[in-house]
């Protein structure tokens, strides 16, 4: 059976702890979207990774497959497999979809200097070529991973993609030209490498469903950075919600049995957007610091605001949440008086759905809710009855909120400091 395991907010919700978490009870890990713009975060004893492209299941020695619907970024891409090597996990375990798209360095260049262009409508991009590569995927201009294996296929699409690339980086862009046969020469040592992971991605999986095997597909960003269902245009490319999960790893809806929504007990985002419950003052900075909320793959500082039940609404309608995790419980901690946005205003409207007008948007009011908080460490608690009373009501409150059970609660980085919540 399929799980899907997804962001609910704007991506770093903790999706890389719950994966690896969750990795023990599955035999194998799929990404299906987006690329090394992810971050993902598992802490094991002391050592803390940091995976961009891998699938999180590689760690716990599980099969894991990056689909149909990534990105990859091959430079970025072995340089994480041979860290991963070194520390002692098999390289073997991952398998790359041929299906796959592949980020040029092109790519990178046009994010970075597109972006600029924005001025300050800016979207604050990794810088990681998502955008661009995905925009070459849909106007059949991109390459892949197959086309990468072929040495004579990738020569030929290389040198015609750079002339139009090159023409637009002089012309338009006030940039040096590069060198195809620079970036074909680099690129096929990069194939050679990644030969001996290349799968059919979509029958590799299928095959694992069918033979009764427990497939995790883990979610990258989250359900606010979808380009059709967040906060457009400041999203990301690709679609983590999960429908995105069939179309990015090649499998129908009816294998689908779960998803799980990751959420953050407050929210935070990092780079440009809406982020209507950001706290102001004092409180935000200090949250930022309490909650080491600094980005993964960027290390930019991340904004941060109230838990927002709007956006899980939404969420939960859409990716048709079975169950949450609620993550980082244990960073409000000592916070006297906790707030949950339950609705917008707008000009005495009241709001209960995210809006799509900017203009709107920027003239939000928040209906929030007010919780007692609790001053206990909580870091170290297993079971949902050990927790404080008021913290066991805000965890209620967000599951009604949300209408969706809450079936897990992460009180720490490390994988042993998860509550698995039977029935709350
Ligand atoms: P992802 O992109 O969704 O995988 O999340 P990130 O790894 O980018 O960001 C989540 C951060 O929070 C990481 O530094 C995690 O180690 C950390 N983290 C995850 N769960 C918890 C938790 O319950 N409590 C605390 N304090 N930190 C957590
Ligand atoms: P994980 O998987 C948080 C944000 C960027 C920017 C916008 C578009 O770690 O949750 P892009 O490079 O994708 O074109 O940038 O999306 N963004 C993320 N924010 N977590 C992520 O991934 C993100 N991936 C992209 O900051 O605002
Ligand atoms: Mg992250």
């Amino acid at each position: 059976m399929g799980i899907v395991l997804i962001g609910v907010q704007w991506g770093d919700e903790g999706k890389g702890k719950m994966t690896d978490f969750l990795a023990d009870q599955v035999d194998a890990v799929v990404r299906y979207q987006g690329g090394a713009n992810a971050g993902h975060t598992i802490v094991i004893g002391r050592h803390e990774y940091r995976l961009n492209l891998v699938p999180s299941g590689i760690l716990t020695g599980k099969l894991s497959i990056i689909g149909n619907g990534v990105v990859l970024d091959p430079e970025l891409l072995l340089q994480e497999l041979g860290d991963l090597q070194e520390q002692g996990h098999d390289p073997a375990l991952l398998k790359i979809s041929d299906a796959a798209h592949v980020i040029m360095p092109y790519h990178k260049i046009l994010d970075a200097v597109e972006d600029e262009l924005r001025g300050a409508k800016r979207l604050g991009t990794t810088g990681r070529g998502i955008g661009p590569a995905y925009r070459d995927k849909a106007a059949r201009w991109g390459i892949r991973v197959a086309d990468l294996a072929n040495a004579g296929t990738f020569s030929d699409r290389i040198r015609g993609a750079m002339e139009r690339v090159n023409a637009v980086l002089q012309h338009v862009h006030d940039r040096d030209p590069l060198d195809p046969e620079e970036v074909i020469d680099t690129y096929l040592q990069y194939a050679e490498e990644i030969q001996p992971h290349i799968c059919n991605g979509p029958a590799m999986i299928n095959d694992l469903l069918d033979d009764g095997n427990r497939v995790l597909f883990e979610g990258a960003q989250g359900t606010m950075l979808d380009v059709d269902h967040g906060s457009y245009p400041f999203v990301t490319s690709s679609n983590p919600t999960s429908g995105g999960a069939c179309v990015g790893a090649g499998v129908a809806p009816s294998r689908i049995k779960e998803v799980i929504g990751v959420a953050k007990a407050y929210v935070t985002r990092v780079g440009d957007g809406p982020l209507p419950t950001q706290m102001t003052g004092d409180l935000g900075e200090k949250m930022r610091i309490r909650g080491n909320e600094y980005g993964t793959a960027t290390g930019r500082p991340r904004r941060c605001g109230w838990l927002d039940a709007v956006i899980l609404r939404h969420a939960a309608r859409l990716n048709g949440l079975t169950g949450l995790c609620l993550t980082k419980l244990d960073v409000l901690s000592g916070i006297e008086e906790l707030k949950i946005a339950v609705a917008y205003r707008h000009k005495n409207r009241r709001l209960e759905h995210f809006p799509r007008d900017p203009e709107v948007l920027e003239d939000l009011q928040i209906e929030y809710i007010s919780l007692p908080g609790w001053t206990e460490n909580i870091s170290g608690v297993r079971r949902l009855a050990d927790l404080p009373e008021a913290a066991q009501y805000y965890v209620d409150t967000v599951s009604d909120l949300a209408g969706v059970p809450v079936n897990y609660l992460s009180v720490g980085p490390a994988r042993n400091q998860t509550i698995e919540c039977e029935s709350l």
